[in-house]
């Protein structure tokens, strides 16, 4: 499969990410902070707590980045640290990201800043989070100030990570906070998040002027959709494939057409649809950012909707690892005419067994989509090093870099798939050297 010419396009952005709650340690302000602290939220009974102290070692964790060859790094600003209250930007919290901005910068990795990764400040989730459309307006006030503050170092960024996954985790399943079970709302939370993104979208737009790397682009903004395939588990109950189709048009195709088209339009058998064309919502996706992990079985009415298919390998979360998925996903998307920007895509192995392999069968799977006609500027691997996996807490281990979070200092270790990955951003292509080191055939 992957013939000689595995290369990826000049300028290719290869880099790892992040998220702020995952990393950064004593985010105490937002919801996250608080739900941790209910028994029985989190798997193994963890907290984010000190996270991987990244607040204070960015610069060594941006200096492991450029030693192995990343240009690009995605990371978020926590909300709650920089407006710990509406209006109020704290100083000293805008000061460390702009100390962030310039390590990044030294270090020549380039800036792929989320607005918005899952948590939000204790005084939007005391509003009534994203039900409240107040949020929205609050959140475009935030990316303006962002713009404004950050645009001469930033060019690149992520107004909303997954607002398909938060809207359902936190929404409908109950598994977030604030832990409602109730598609309606699910529905309503993901039509304000959409929404959101838009406002935040056009509000970058209007203040950042600044452009951070001289290429003529002052500002290119997305929002992250985790692309997650859907199929009927099985075969003989025809209401599987049926669910999998429903659950994939709002999850997939409804949210990736109102930020085309700027329609907004979400329904769910047996909740209240949302239907509405915001201002402001069409055409504004300067890319689409992309996350993908896996394929799901979808099974109706069962106690596990949904499942990976029996025999296949799974990740330490038990997520398929379906490289093929790639290839499907970003050729599906790019039908809609956008450039695409891989924001994540990764592997929960704490061992590092399966990693370098999986890693590697992505890429293959990613280059022949490109091949094939897709624009792609970038990959992000999802993550630099371990973090707070959400829910799933600290076992999900998903780093290139692995943390000993037994330890104060919480160090890191390279794993193999740090160096099959770094062979790879040198060389802008996946090299039969790095198939060797992959353990896989010429
Ligand atoms: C994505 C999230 C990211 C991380 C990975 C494993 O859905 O955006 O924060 O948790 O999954």
């Amino acid at each position: 499969m992957a013939g000689v010419e595995s290369g990826f396009p000049d300028g290719f952005l290869w880099g790892a990410a992040t998220s702020a709650h995952q990393v950064e340690g004593g985010n105490t302000r937002n919801d996250w902070w608080r739900f941790e602290q209910l028994p029985g939220k989190i798997a193994h009974g963890d907290r984010s707590g000190e996270a991987c102290r990244h607040y204070e070692r960015f610069d060594q964790d941006f200096a492991l980045a450029q030693a192995d060859g990343h240009n690009a790094h995605r990371l978020s600003f926590e909300w709650s640290r920089l407006e710990p209250e509406r209006g109020r930007f704290a100083e000293s919290e805008v000061r460390h990201y702009h100390d962030v901005l310039a390590s990044l910068r030294r270090r020549n990795l380039v800036p792929i800043v989320t607005l918005h990764h899952f948590t939000n400040p204790l005084w939007i989730a005391d509003q009534g989070g994203w039900e409240n459309p107040r949020t929205m307006a609050d959140f475009e006030a935030f990316a303006r100030f962002c713009g404004r503050e950050f645009g001469a170092e930033v060019d690149w960024w992520v107004t909303v990570n997954e607002p398909e996954v938060l809207a359902f985790r936190a929404y409908s399943e109950g598994l977030w906070p604030p832990q409602e079970r109730d598609d309606s709302a699910a529905l309503a939370a993901m039509a304000n998040l959409l929404e959101a993104h838009g406002r935040a979208y056009r509000a970058l737009h209007e203040e950042d002027r600044g452009d951070a790397d001289g290429d003529g682009a002052a500002v290119r903004a997305g929002f992250a959709k985790n692309y997650v395939i859907l199929r009927g588990d099985r075969w003989w109950f025809p209401l599987d494939p049926l669910r999998a189709w429903l659950e994939g048009a709002v999850f997939n195709g409804a949210v990736l057409r109102a930020a085309m088209d700027g329609e907004i339009r979400l329904a769910i058998p047996g909740a209240r649809g949302v239907r509405r064309r915001p201002p402001g919502l069409a055409r504004s996706l300067d890319f689409l950012g992309l996350n993908y992990y896996t394929r799901w079985r979808v099974r109706h009415l069962a106690r596990e909707a949904h499942v990976a298919r029996r025999g296949v390998p799974v990740n330490d979360l038990g997520w398929e690892i379906h490289p093929a998925g790639m290839e499907w996903c970003v050729t599906h998307a790019a039908r809609h005419g956008v450039p695409l920007l891989i924001t994540e895509n990764g592997f929960a192995d704490e061992t590092d067994r399966f990693r370098p392999r999986a890693l590697v069968e992505h890429l293959l799977h990613l280059r022949r989509a490109i091949a094939s006609g897709a624009r792609v500027l970038g990959y992000l691997h999802w993550s630099l090093m371990d973090n707070f996996e959400w829910a799933d807490g600290y076992r999900a281990r998903f780093g290139l870099y692995r943390v000993d979070f037994d330890h104060p200092e919480r160090p890191r270790h390279r794993t193999r798939s740090a160096e099959v990955y770094s062979r790879i951003c040198r060389a802008n292509a996946v090299t039969g050297e790095v198939l060797a080191e992959a353990g896989m055939a010429l």
